[in-house]
């Protein structure tokens, strides 16, 4: 049973107690939507929209500070042009529908993602969002179009190597810091949770660095039926997980409480 948060905006970190600073949504499952409507899959997408907005209201409710959305892949140009049209197009519409109420909500919008190949208006849209909003300093909202974790990293790569053959850095010195720096998420905080709708159990070459220590939860709801509620059950089941980051549980570590057989236990110290 989910507490009903939104009958007193106070309550998320009472009840929750544990808010991840950053949520990671893979918003799965719009065509099958529209399939089972016997409508296009154009339709599953444009009802996407839709739950993006009120997911985007209910993170600012429920007190993320980061959320990060995935909205088009690298791989989605694969599709049938007409589905590809249609996602610039509404990606297009989403600009000019919603831009000006992300601005007066104090919302900072950036997008991660190849930029070279997209449509010049479409191009010019993103830099347009990301200086209106950078002054914001309300929920962080990034949506990852035309992106792939792998590219990402390779670039990241590909600027380090850059960096050493000009001798700006020392290879023996590259830090995790040095590399997350230069990924186009820099200076975000790790990804707490990843929520992937749509029934589908995979992370898709979504931020494989960033979600390195991340929680999982995977929602049977499709993303355009995902809302306020199906978040609060994230969050809720992201509060009952111990986080260990591969050490042992605090437990194991009193005195008096050893690990298991009184050996360290390798389950919990792996995990
Ligand atoms: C995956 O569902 C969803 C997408 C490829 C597009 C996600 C886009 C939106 C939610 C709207 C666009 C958002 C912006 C900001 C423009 P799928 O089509 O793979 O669904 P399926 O697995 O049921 O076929």
């Amino acid at each position: 049973m989910v507490a009903k948060l939104g009958d007193d905006a106070k309550l998320p970190l009472a009840v929750y107690g544990n808010v991840p600073r950053h949520v990671a949504i893979i918003m799965d499952g719009n065509g099958r939507w529209a399939k089972r409507r016997l409508l296009p899959r154009q339709a599953g997408h444009v009802s996407g929209i839709a739950a993006l907005r009120n997911t985007v209201a209910a993170a600012r409710d429920l007190g993320i500070s980061y959320l990060t959305v995935y909205a088009f892949s690298t791989e989605n140009w694969q599709r049938p042009q007409s589905e590809v049209s249609a996602l610039m197009g509404l990606f297009r519409r989403f600009f000019h529908a919603d831009m000006k109420r992300l601005q007066k909500e104090n919302v900072r919008v950036r997008f991660i993602g190849r930029r070279e190949n997209l449509d010049s208006d479409i191009a010019s849209l993103v830099v347009q969002a990301e200086q209106m909003t950078e002054m914001n300093s309300g929920l962080n909202l990034t949506v990852a179009f035309n992106y792939g974790a792998r590219e990402e990293l390779m670039r990241a790569a590909q600027a380090l190597a850059s960096d050493a053959a000009n001798g700006r850095i020392d290879p023996a010195t590259i830090s995790e810091k040095d590399f997350s720096d230069r990924l186009q998420t820099g200076g975000f905080p790790d990804v707490d949770l990843v929520i992937r709708p749509g029934g589908e159990k995979r992370i898709s070459n979504f931020l494989l660095w960033q979600a390195a220590y991340a929680e999982f939860v995977f929602v049977e709801a499709l993303w355009p039926d995902f809302g306020k509620e199906h978040l609060e059950e994230a969050l809720k089941e992201y509060a009952s997980r111990q986080r260990r980051f591969g050490r042992l549980a605090p437990e194991d570590t009193a005195a008096g409480n050893p690990p298991d057989h009184g050996v360290p236990s390798q389950r919990t110290a792996l995990s």
